[in-house]
């Protein structure tokens, strides 16, 4: 019910990530490895030409538990990887990609994704990457970026962080919830009337797709 109330408030910020995921996922089939899953394979369906196997250090793991930093898989062994929401989490990001480059299959194509302007989250959170820190990134390690999508935009990062505060106070039953209201839905409003949402100085998160050479 609190739920449904709060839906029309929830920011663009997150049907803008899942289109950048679908954008960065196209064309993807056969063996697909999720590293660091979570609950990724709840909010995406895959066609039949995808074997999904979703991996993670933690009990969310959905098929395989085990350390993104030390793959439990043969060289060039999948066609496809997605590593999306993970590389600020690990303590050795530049050995997280080289495993990942280890096992995609020369041309396998993999998704990457990593926050800009996001608040602190979870435990171990480490590390907000520049888009153009996040390309070096990938450079460094030999990918071929077909693909780079910012999400963002002043507006849609200010009703993006207002929603959280606003959110945590309704949770909370606190009485701040009812002050942020006005300021939620203007910022709503604002985030939805913004043009250019894209911008790589307020952005929320960055999306590459890339392939192996
Ligand atoms: C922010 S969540 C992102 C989940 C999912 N990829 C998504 O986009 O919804 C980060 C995930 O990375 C996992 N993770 C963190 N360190 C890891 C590691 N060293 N090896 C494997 N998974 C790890 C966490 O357990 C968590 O499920």
């Amino acid at each position: 019910m609190r739920r449904a109330l709060l839906r029309p408030l929830e920011p663009r910020q997150y049907r803008r990530s899942d289109e950048a995921n679908s954008i960065c996922m196209a064309g993807m089939r056969g063996l697909l490895l999720d590293i660091g899953c979570g609950f990724f394979s709840d909010k995406f369906t895959f066609g039949s030409d995808v074997t999904y196997v979703g991996l993670d250090i933690s009990n969310r793991a959905r098929d395989v538990r085990a350390d993104a930093h030390s793959l439990p898989l043969a060289d060039s062994s999948v066609d496809s990887i997605l590593l999306v929401g993970v590389l600020e989490h690990v303590d050795e990001p530049d050995r997280v990609l080289a495993e990942a480059l280890r096992v995609l299959k020369p041309g396998g194509l993999g998704y990457i994704a990593v926050p800009f302007l996001q608040m602190e989250h979870a435990d171990q959170d480490y590390v907000r990457w520049t888009r153009q820190g996040f390309q070096r990134l990938l450079d460094a390690h030999d990918f071929i970026t077909e693909r780079m999508v910012t999400n963002g935009g002043f507006f849609l990062v200010l009703d993006y962080l207002i929603w959280h505060r606003f959110r945590d106070a309704v949770r909370r039953r606190s009485p701040l919830a009812l002050a942020l209201l006005p300021a939620k839905a203007l910022s709503r409003l604002l985030a939805a009337l913004a043009r250019s949402a894209a911008c790589n100085q307020y952005a929320t998160s960055f999306h590459a797709r890339v392939r192996k050479p």
